[in-house]
């Protein structure tokens, strides 16, 4: 199959590329470089931001795209909600043009759990509404409601997943979420590390490869028309995380602590089980094993 993967050169999107090749699809890339780097050798590659209307021509002959490209920070979208705005939600009405223009079949998205705000239930439920509490989750959302539309009017299927705390090789450890990076990036190269508050704040950290693998189920016939958690539903607290990362890298576990930030959220989980039956998925990958796999890349990168 033939597969246009926007946002292709970072660190989800590269590991997706590298999936897909490796399961023998013929993978295209559009990605304008501005945050990600990961170019793969045999993948037809467009330097091209999400939102120029010549994103059909690399949509041209494909069965599906994966839509990954994004403004990814919370905080940049808080600064800047126009700009966070017209990459992620012109952006993808552009991925939607292209895809109606090129007869597309599909659109798989990248949504993400800031989609729930502050929810009520953790692990969240499948099919809990929406309730955006930052212009990057409102951009999310509205993207969503994009792809609902195009599927109403043109018959464009799509899956929605919605991604929680992704970690693995090639994250880069300079954003502001990926706190599994900064935390093995500083311990590897011997600097301090800071927890926020009591350290007791949870997330629900999914492995890359788990992430990549529920892409290419919805690249197939299952999920049309479906929004899933992609998460493993368990909460880990950013002092448990740092713990297992020392141990992980071998180094002292002792980090410093600094006060709570304001606005950070108590807790988060999502439940999975919907995609279970869904998309046939599972996260495959203990939090334990695959943050070692994450700290030997890095070691080796370095
Ligand atoms: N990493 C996570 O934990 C997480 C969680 C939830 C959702 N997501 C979503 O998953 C997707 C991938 O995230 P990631 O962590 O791999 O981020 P990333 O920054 O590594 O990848 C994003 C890619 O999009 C490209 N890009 C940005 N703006 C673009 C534009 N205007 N035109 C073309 N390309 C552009 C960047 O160069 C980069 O390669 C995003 O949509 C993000 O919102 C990520």
């Amino acid at each position: 199959m033939r597969i246009l993967v926007t946002g292709g050169a970072g660190f989800i999107g590269s590991n997706l590329v590298d999936r897909l090749l490796a399961d023998g699809h013929e993978v295209v890339v559009a990605d304008d470089l501005s945050s990600g780097s990961n170019r793969a050798p045999r993948a037809e590659f467009h330097q091209i931001d999400v939102r120029d209307p010549a994103l059909a021509e690399a949509a041209d002959g494909a069965e599906v795209i994966c839509h990954l490209a994004a403004q990814i920070s919370v905080r940049a979208s808080v600064a800047d909600p126009l700009t966070d705005a017209r990459v992620n939600v012109e952006g993808t009405l552009n991925v939607l043009e292209a895809a109606r223009a090129k007869k597309v079949r599909k659109v798989v998205f990248a949504s993400s759990v800031a989609r729930y705000g502050r929810p009520e239930t953790i692990p969240v439920p499948g099919n809990t509404p929406a309730r955006p509490m930052s212009p990057y989750a409102a951009s999310k959302v509205s993207a969503e409601a994009y792809l609902s539309a195009y599927r109403a009017l043109y018959g464009i299927e799509y899956t929605t997943l919605v991604l929680s705390n992704v970690f693995g090789p090639r994250q880069s450890p300079g954003g502001e979420a990926g706190v599994v990076a900064i935390f093995t990036d500083a311990l590897l190269g011997g600097r301090p590390t800071v927890l926020f508050g009591d350290g007791s704040q949870t997330r629900d950290y999914v492995y890359v490869d788990d992430v990549v693998d529920a892409f290419t189920r919805a690249c197939g016939p299952r999920g049309d028309g479906e929004v899933f958690n992609i998460g493993t539903g368990a909460q880990t607290s950013d002092r448990a995380l740092h713990t297992l990362i020392a141990a992980a890298a071998g180094v002292p576990d002792e980090p410093d602590l600094a006060p709570a930030r304001l606005g950070d959220l108590p807790a988060m989980a999502v439940d999975p089980r919907p995609a279970f039956d869904g998309l046939g998925w599972r996260p495959e990958h203990d939090l334990a094993s695959a943050l070692k796999l994450t700290v030997d890349w890095v070691r080796n990168a370095q």
